[in-house]
């Protein structure tokens, strides 16, 4: 069975592993140990199985808004609905007092990423805007938002 919760710091070498699997431009070392420990406003939910890291959402809250910087998930795991649990354990981990509701969920993902464009539609994610040149290799991001 998997299991979805908060990240703890011994996951930090794991997590890191999944980073530099999945993404061109991974954190390095120093910027996830900043998300880990350091930053206030950010929140990491692992996916766990047979206490192995495959996968995990990191995401910030600000106010009534809430950011996704990453979901990732492990290229053998992929295909069985793990991201998309992901997205809602974030959604369910929001803050329930009401000054602090979070309204909105917003994102950047690369234009080329078709995987992660449909899983965000297919999870009620729209189009704002494209924003050109948004990466250090200059291929657009498209910013997406959610409305709760
Ligand atoms: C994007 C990613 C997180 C998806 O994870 P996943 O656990 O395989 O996603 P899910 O199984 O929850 O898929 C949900 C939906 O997303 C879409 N999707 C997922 N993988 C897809 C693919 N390779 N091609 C097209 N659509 C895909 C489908 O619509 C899918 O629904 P379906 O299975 O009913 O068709 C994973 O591919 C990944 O880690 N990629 C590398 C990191 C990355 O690009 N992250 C996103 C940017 S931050």
């Amino acid at each position: 069975m998997i299991k979805y919760r908060l990240a703890k710091q011994e996951d930090f070498e794991q997590v890191l592993e999944i980073e530099n699997e999945c993404f061109k431009q991974p954190y390095t070392g120093k910027e996830l140990e900043y998300e880990f420990n350091e930053n206030p406003v950010n929140k990491i939910i692992v996916a766990e199985f047979e206490e192995k890291i495959i996968g995990f959402i990191d995401f910030l809250i600000t106010f009534n808004s809430s950011t996704i910087m990453q979901v990732a998930v492990t290229n053998k795991f992929r295909g069985q609905g793990i991201a998309t649990q992901l997205l809602s354990e974030m959604e369910h981990s929001f803050p329930k007092e009401i000054d602090d509701v979070v309204e909105t969920i917003t994102l950047e993902v690369r234009e080329s990423n078709e995987a992660a464009k449909a899983l965000y539609l297919k999870n009620g994610y729209e189009l704002v805007v494209v924003k050109k040149n948004y990466y250090k290799d200059g291929e657009n991001a498209l910013y997406m938002l959610k409305r709760l």
